[in-house]
């Protein structure tokens, strides 16, 4: 990504750099996790494991399952993955034959679109810009799904926007999948400990439950316990469809290693109350990063309600000049930030949305304060 590569020459350099645009929760997990990794580095049998993952670790993530309300599911539900990357990778795999259909709302996570052009798959963007909260609607869903339609992948909460969809809005999907048995739904939940506004997280197997047989759960390890190098990610789907990702583990990764397994096994069942503060210190950061934009006059931006992302419609500034930059763009918007001010920002297009930006603001407290002051000052410098 040039406008991240560009930020880290530039530090490099000794540039004064604050970077919003890396994807991180930008903490650590309990002592509990080291502690457990530790141990199981001691006792380290060596040998391959489990391609599904270790028992040990399934129980763990069933356990995780129904805290989260979703009973039912069996080990042989259950595929772990390196990371939720891994797994997007093995689903995507699983159900796409080349030319197959997938639906994607549009501002997308960018391995999603990445990981489905590589394998060939027919991208339907739904494009859901800001006057709609980039969120995908009941009526773009139906108008889009063919016979062809083989997957739709939903992100709630979602990166880069940080919307979160409410329950009625759920439903209405729900309602036009349930239409639709031949498409399948790669449900990507991994930001679900991090809602802000005491919203619910509402989800289509709740509101649905008969679209079990085709909704896969992806979730990980990496932001809720803040683990992203750990990399721990796990589908919950029906059967048939987790056997293929077990057979896809067991002609490349093998397994994940025994350290790794006991760490994420002292995550999910340790002390809960981590995600729930760090959701709490995200929520306090949003509400400084909103107060920010509302001083800013002509940018826009739908309030992100969970995850740590803020996306700004920054196409207020398109057309003018920052000092002798001109501005025709998200890229020359961010190009002209970091020059100018020192501070990384990942251009909407990346993320199919070439109005807005992203800001990531896991950053320490104070960095997100002197970061945000810069962006302000840099918006009042357009002329
Ligand atoms: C929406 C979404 N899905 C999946 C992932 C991948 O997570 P992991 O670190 O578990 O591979 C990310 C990481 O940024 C993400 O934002």
């Amino acid at each position: 990504m040039a406008v991240a590569e560009k930020a880290k020459a530039l530090k490099a350099q000794g540039r004064d750099i604050i970077s919003f645009s890396i994807g991180v929760p930008n903490f650590l997990p309990g002592e509990h996790v080291y502690a457990a990794a530790h141990q199981a580095l001691d006792r380290d049998s060596g040998n391959y494991g489990s391609n599904r993952g270790p028992d040990g670790l399934l129980d763990a993530f069933l356990a995780h399952f129904k805290r989260n309300g979703f009973d039912g599911f069996e080990r042989k539900n259950l595929c772990v993955g390196v990371g939720a990357k891994h797994v997007i990778f093995n689903v995507m795999y699983a159900i796409l034959e080349e030319g197959d259909e997938l639906i994607l709302p549009a501002p997308y996570w960018t391995s999603h679109i990445d990981i489905a052009r590589i394998l060939g798959a027919d991208i339907k963007v739904a494009y859901c810009g800001s006057e709609q909260d980039y969120k995908l609607t009941a009526a773009q869903l139906d108008s889009l799904i063919s016979p062809r339609t083989k997957l739709l992948v939903l992100n709630n909460p979602g990166n880069p926007t940080g919307m979160v969809y409410t329950e009625a809005e759920i439903r209405a999907l729900g309602d036009v999948l349930s239409k639709h048995p031949h498409v399948w739904i790669l449900s990507d939940d991994i930001y679900n400990q991090m809602i802000f506004d005491g919203l619910g997280w509402h989800h289509l197997l709740k509101t649905h439950p008969h679209l079990r047989d085709r909704v896969i759960l992806l979730d990980s390890l990496s932001k809720t316990y803040g683990m992203p190098g750990w990399r721990v990610g796990v589908a919950a789907a029906p059967v048939e469809l987790a056997q293929a990702l077990v057979t896809l583990n067991s002609n490349h990764i093998t397994n994940l290693p025994e350290v790794v397994c006991a760490a994420a096994i002292a995550a999910l069942t340790g002390p809960q109350d981590i995600p729930q503060k760090m959701a709490g210190e995200f929520m306090a950061k949003r509400d400084e990063v909103m107060a920010t934009f509302a001083r800013i006059q002509g940018l826009s931006c739908p309030r992100p309600q969970g995850a740590f992302y803020a996306f700004p419609d920054v196409s207020f500034a398109f057309g003018k000049r920052h000092g002798a930059a001109t501005i025709a763009d998200d890229v020359d918007f961010c190009n002209a930030l970091l020059d100018a001010k020192g501070v990384a920002c990942v251009p909407g297009s990346a993320f199919g949305e070439p109005k807005a930006l992203r800001i990531s603001y896991t950053c320490k407290a104070q960095e997100l304060t002197e970061g945000l002051k810069r962006f302000e000052e840099f918006c009042s410098e357009l002329h």
